[in-house]
Order: C-alpha cells, then structure tokens, then sequence
C-alpha cells in the first residue's frame, strides 16, 4: 500500500480527505474510543458523510463506512468515485471486511484514500483489498 501525506494532494483529495477527517470528530465511540470518519464522493459530484456510532449492545455498532453508503443510497446515489476513511492509527487504519464488501456491492474499482490526523495517507483500490468479492453475479449463475 502506497504511503503518502495528505498536503500532497490535489485539492479535491485534499478537500475530501478533511471531511473524513472532520466527520470523525463527530463519531460516536463510548466503547472502543476509536473514532472513525468516512466521506464518499458519488459519481453526481456529492459527498456523503458518516461516522461510527456504537452501541451498548457491541453487536449493534455502525460502521463509518457502511453510514456514507446509507446517506449516499437514501440520496438515490448508488455509483462511487472515491472514499476518503479517517482514524486516529498510524499508519492509517483500512476498512473492515463487511464495510468491503458493502463498498463492492456499489463499486468495486473504488478509490480508497485512508487518513489520519497527523496527516499521514495510504492508498487501495478497493478490489485489491477484496479480490473475488461476492456479487450479484454469482447470485444469477447459481
Ligand atoms: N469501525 C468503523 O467504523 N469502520 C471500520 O472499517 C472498522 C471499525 C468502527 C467500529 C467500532 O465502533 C470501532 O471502529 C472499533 O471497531
């Protein structure tokens, strides 16, 4: 995985990779303490936010990721350019198995850019990080 600084992108990247950032205050964490942001950019041009919210009962826990692909859906949005995943790790931490394979159901050649707040930046592909992901594809050749 590619390591990088966030002050190296480009604006839109930079700009987007803020938003996590920013969002990730926003989480809810009583448990874990570990907050997570998440902002994805659709293919209409929109970003949508989310951030995890946890749950006395653990299993009951949202995800960020999983949050943006609600907020994006709920808008009609259904096609992903790129997601921007904040977390307080160093190196940045990647996104869970199931938020991989909610990601793929929409876009598998997502644009991952994973951040933290002392400005550090990797980069996936997210069909590197979920090869042969299960899709709707396999469901019709059963
Ligand atoms: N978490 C996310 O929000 N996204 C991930 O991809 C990994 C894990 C959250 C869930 C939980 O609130 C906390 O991080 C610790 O697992």
């Amino acid at each position: 995985m590619a390591e990088d600084r966030i002050e190296n992108l480009n604006e839109e990247e930079k700009a987007l990779a803020q938003t996590a950032l920013d969002v990730r205050e926003k989480a809810y964490a009583p448990y874990s303490h570990f907050k997570v942001g998440a902002a994805l950019l659709g293919d209409t041009g929109q970003v949508f936010t989310g951030c995890n919210v946890e749950n006395a009962s653990f299993g009951a826990t949202i995800c960020a990721e999983r949050m943006a692909v609600g907020a994006a859906v709920s808008q009609g949005v259904k096609h992903f350019v790129k997601l921007a995943i904040a977390t307080g790790s160093q190196p940045p931490g990647s996104p869970c198995g199931i938020c991989r394979q909610v990601l793929h159901e929409f876009s598998p050649d997502l644009e991952i850019l994973l951040v933290n707040p002392a400005g550090q930046l990797r980069r996936a592909v997210l069909k590197d990080l979920l090869p042969l992901g299960f899709s709707g594809a396999d469901l019709e050749s059963k």
